[in-house]
């Protein structure tokens, strides 16, 4: 069996509604964290994870996100010119081989599950990751590297998947689990979004996948799920039953939720402070800030 991952999608139809009017007129995955867009953390861990054909599942009113990864000779040239070598090497962080990214659009919301079902031809007949930009994760060793490892143990469907409290599980997609071997379990049962208090377990799934191609055949279905939506997790689910099976991995880091307000924050402050360049006025800033407001109470 065919264990390597090449190719990831990165769904990046959604409208961003909760950072409007900031994503009136950019993608949410433009907007930074400290000096890159969220779309460039997802796309360098894709990368350090093997990862080298990059389906992007798009919409309406995201050019800037092809324009982000295409060749800019203009700019370059100056920076060249201008002798700005640290800029030039930023921007070759953004550089895609022709061929290497593929944009495919999702022409209604119908749905993650529909989304990732848009790039089935590009995907094709192999395993594939599915990464969500809005989870950013912070740690050591990227996220997604760290279930391509594992996944070359257990084969099958991986999700990643971190505890979150009680009152914040209905978010998310959630794992019934069999076996519990500490970073890998395996699977019973799986439910998108389900009720505080018919939540299985409180292990949730975190924007992070290893996919084998059985699940473009179910995802093929159109089975609506949760807010009657075609969901990623129903899709993974119906694997469950079968040789390969489903698999929950607890990866090390820490995950960052920037499709909220307050996440897209905290990883601001996460980001900021590890940059060694802004670190410390910036903790410095951060502790006479904080100072001030208790003093303030
Ligand atoms: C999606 C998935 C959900 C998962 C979550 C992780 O939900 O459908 O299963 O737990 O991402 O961030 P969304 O946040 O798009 O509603």
């Amino acid at each position: 069996m065919k264990r390597k991952v090449t190719k990831a999608v990165f769904p990046v139809a959604g409208l961003g509604t909760r950072f409007l009017p900031a994503t009136k007129s950019i993608p949410k995955e433009i907007m930074t964290l400290v000096d890159q867009p969220l779309i460039q953390y997802a796309i360098d861990e894709a990368r350090d994870a093997g990862i080298e054909e990059f389906i992007f599942v798009t919409s309406r009113g995201k050019s800037a996100l092809e324009d982000y990864f295409d060749a800019a000779p203009q700019l370059e040239e100056t920076l060249q010119r201008k002798g700005k070598t640290k800029l030039l090497d930023a921007l070759k962080r953004t550089d895609m081989q022709s061929g290497a990214i593929a944009y495919v659009r999702q022409r209604e919301a119908l749905g993650l599950g529909h989304a990732v079902w848009c790039a089935r031809r590009l995907i094709g007949d192999e395993p594939f990751a599915v990464v969500l930009p809005d989870d950013v994760i912070a740690g050591e060793k990227p996220c997604l590297q760290q279930m391509a490892e594992a996944y070359e143990e257990t084969g099958g469907c991986m999700v990643a998947s971190m505890e979150v409290p009680q009152h914040m599980i209905s978010s998310y997609g959630v794992l019934d689990v069999k076996e519990d071997h500490g970073s890998i379990v395996s699977v019973k049962g799986m439910v998108e979004k389900p009720d505080a208090d018919k939540a299985p377990s409180n292990l949730a799934v975190i924007g992070r996948y290893i996919l084998t191609p059985s699940v473009l055949d179910n995802l093929n279905k159109m089975k609506t799920g949760a807010g009657g939506e075609i969901q990623l997790t129903d899709a993974i689910a119906d694997q469950i039953d079968t040789e390969e099976g489903v698999y929950g991995f607890r990866f090390r880091g820490q995950r960052f939720d920037c499709g909220s307000k307050s996440g897209y924050l905290q990883a601001t402050v996460a980001f900021g402070l590890a940059r060694e360049e802004l670190s410390e006025e910036f903790s410095m800033f951060l502790r006479e800030y904080l100072g001030m407001q208790n003093a303030a109470q």
